[in-house]
């Protein structure tokens, strides 16, 4: 996988701002990428695209192919967040989010968890975290095969196309009749864990450190997570000579993370434990709007926090907007922008390091809005 390394200097760049504080998150985003990038004598040019919770209420459409068509013409993709109370759970979610990972085939969702200045946490640590979730993007539980029964016979197909393989066949279940129940389908492929170990091992080898740790539920669950622990091995041991692996429970690691949150580097994980333990350790690091994350794969690449739309603080200019900031900061790099992306997180530490307690986010005790802090940062441009 390559980033899009060049002298280029004129990106386009897909947004989706979506529902909830996605909008305003987004656009103090937007504003400070285009500052960094100018400085760096880049120019972005930013394509909105209207998909969310209020499109979907007023069309009746969640994501049309053409749109997608679209999408894959761009550089890279900077999301808000998708959810709204308003729309059924999992709609939106799987209709743009998760289809858009599959579609363009983000198989890695990366996640840094780094501490920040002036940033209180909820358990005082003498190290200071710098670790990173790789989240294995487009299998497991996260499927989307299976159904709801109410009668008490399930029959769900499934016909598949994915960048690596194709999947055809169906799920015949049934139960003493009359007995609703749901089955969902879990799968992780060889193709699928590979690329995703490699990626987690690379990753390593970028930070200077030779382990590889390994999130998995073997004992419980030994098909679908000791292949995934078994194939990740293989490839740390077979491909990597230099990189060390160890592999622990998801359960046991969330337990080790709150006694001792800096104590990991590069987590490897299946989709469904890289999507909690990425929330944790956005927790232990002091907050979800701190936490960035990249849907990177080799075609179009999203861009987005890992916080969602907070309906709760929607309106009320209390969302913290960094962990969108940092997430353009992963997308400057991605396109070879390298000098704006170190400047935009320099100017995020800059503004943490030195603002006073009232200018910091209402997250970290502070009341500023999300535009006062988006300000505060380009000022240390
Ligand atoms: P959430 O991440 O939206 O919110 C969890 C808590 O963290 C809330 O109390 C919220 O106020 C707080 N929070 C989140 N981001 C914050 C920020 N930037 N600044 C300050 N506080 C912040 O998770 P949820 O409540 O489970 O989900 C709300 C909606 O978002 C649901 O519809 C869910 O499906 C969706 N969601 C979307 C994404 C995404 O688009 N990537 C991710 C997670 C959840
Ligand atoms: C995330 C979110 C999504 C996920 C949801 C909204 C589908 O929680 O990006 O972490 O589970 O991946
Ligand atoms: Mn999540």
């Amino acid at each position: 996988m390559t980033d899009i390394k060049s002298d280029r200097k004129k990106f386009s760049i897909a947004v989706i701002q979506g529902d909830g504080i996605g909008p305003e998150v987004i656009g103090e985003t937007r504003a400070i990428a285009d500052a960094a990038a100018s400085k760096e004598g880049a120019l972005l040019e930013w394509v909105d695209y209207p998909f969310g919770a209020s499109y979907y209420l007023r069309t009746g459409d969640i994501l049309p192919e053409s749109a997608i068509r679209e999408m894959g013409k761009h550089d890279a993709m900077l999301l808000g967040a998708i959810g709204d109370p308003s729309v059924k759970p999992g709609i939106l979610e799987q209709g743009i989010l998760l289809k858009l990972r599959f579609v363009f085939d983000q198989y890695v969702n990366l996640r840094p968890a780094v501490s920040f200045p002036n940033v209180p946490v909820p358990v005082p640590s003498p190290e200071k975290m710098d670790s990173v979730v790789i989240r294995e993007n487009t299998e497991d539980i996260y499927m989307g095969l299976g159904d709801i029964s109410t009668d008490g016979t399930l029959d769900s197909s499934m016909d598949i196309d994915r960048g690596g393989y194709s999947l055809r066949g169906s799920l015949n279940l049934t139960i003493t009749p009359g007995m609703g129940f749901a089955a969902q389908v879990a799968l992780n492929t060889r193709h699928g864990v590979e690329r995703i170990a490699r990626y987690a091992c690379d990753t390593a080898r970028r930070r200077g450190e030779d382990l590889v740790t390994i999130v998995t539920k073997s004992n419980a669950v030994p098909a679908l997570y000791g292949f995934f622990e078994d194939t990740a091995k293989r490839i740390i041991e077979s491909e990597y000579p230099d990189l060390k692996w160890s592999a622990v429970n998801v359960d046991a690691l969330c337990y080790h993370l709150v006694r001792r949150p800096a104590a990991y580097g590069v987590l490897l994980c299946p989709n469904l434990f890289g999507d909690i333990v990425s929330d944790l350790q956005a927790g232990l690091a002091g907050g979800l709007g701190t936490a960035a994350g990249g849907n990177i794969g080799d075609g179009l690449s999203m861009f987005e926090p890992v916080h969602g739309s907070a309906p709760d603080i929607a309106g009320t200019g209390r969302a913290n907007p960094i962990a969108a900031v940092l997430s353009g900061a992963l997308l400057l790099r991605h396109l070879g922008l390298d000098g704006a992306a170190i400047g935009v997180e320099g100017a995020v530490r800059r503004y943490l390091e030195t603002a006073p307690e009232r200018a910091r986010p209402f997250e970290f005790g502070g009341s500023a809005s999300c535009g006062q802090v988006g300000e505060a940062i380009i000022k240390n441009i």
